[in-house]
């Protein structure tokens, strides 16, 4: 029988991340964790309590009520994965938005929120088979996973993709909003103090810029092999 696995995957926003993390949960099955989405649904809640707006963060107030924020995973049958829910309610479209998206580097800079969800994320994956996709995965969540992914693609394709997501779902957006958006992200995650965005020395690298989907998924699938086996 083979032997189940920890997979961190790490690297910047809509580099694909969950695309390739939700192929390897389904094909493997394993539990897939999207990190982003409670770092968004965090965001969501300082957002709707007035304590995150585009040029302010009131950074004590949010801390004090992280007690009330309870965030959990629901398996959807009909889409096949897990959805968003805070506070009991489904928000996974609502953290989608690129007004969401604006806010949650900064919300994720707060080292009281990252502890929170790190140890939330640890529970989750007390036993292997997981597949789970974030910025610090690799780093600090799960330092210990057996395959770690670091993914990266040019900041205008990233862009473009991400401009795809959101005119298909009825979104009004700006490319160019899209791609200072993206950029900024970069910048933030990169470069914040607590548990930047880093590629970790035993992590593998890809850049699919111009690597199309399925390759990408063959190549990683070989990889999954050859430490179950
Ligand atoms: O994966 P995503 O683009 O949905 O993530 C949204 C933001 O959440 C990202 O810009 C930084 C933050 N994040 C983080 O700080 N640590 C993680 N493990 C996952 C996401």
């Amino acid at each position: 029988m083979n032997k189940k696995i920890t997979i961190a995957i790490d690297g910047f926003s809509s580099t694909g991340k969950s695309t390739i993390a939700k192929l390897l949960a389904k094909k493997y099955n394993y539990i897939y964790v999207d990190t982003g989405a409670m770092y968004r649904a965090v965001s969501l809640f300082a957002k709707n309590n007035q304590l995150v707006g585009k040029d302010f963060l009131k950074k004590e107030e949010l801390i004090s009520c992280l007690a009330n924020v309870s965030l959990s995973f629901k398996f959807n049958n009909e889409i096949g994965f897990a959805e968003m829910f805070l506070n009991d309610k489904n928000v996974e479209k609502e953290i989608r938005t690129l007004e969401i998206s604006q806010l949650v580097s900064k919300v994720s800079t707060i080292s009281e929120v990252r502890k929170k969800l790190v140890s939330e994320q640890q529970l989750m994956g007390v036993d292997s088979g997981i597949v789970m996709d974030g910025r610090d995965i690799g780093s600090v969540v799960f330092p210990n996973a057996d395959l770690k992914l670091f993914m990266t693609a040019s900041a205008d394709k990233r862009a473009t993709r991400r401009y795809k997501e959101l005119i298909d779902r009825g979104d009004n957006v700006d490319f160019n909003e899209i791609l200072f958006n993206v950029q900024e992200r970069d910048r933030i995650d990169s470069t914040r103090e607590d548990s930047p965005l880093l590629m970790t020395n035993d992590a593998i690298e890809f850049d699919n810029s111009d690597m199309g989907i399925t390759e990408q998924f063959e190549r990683i699938c070989t990889l999954v092999e050859s430490k179950i086996s």
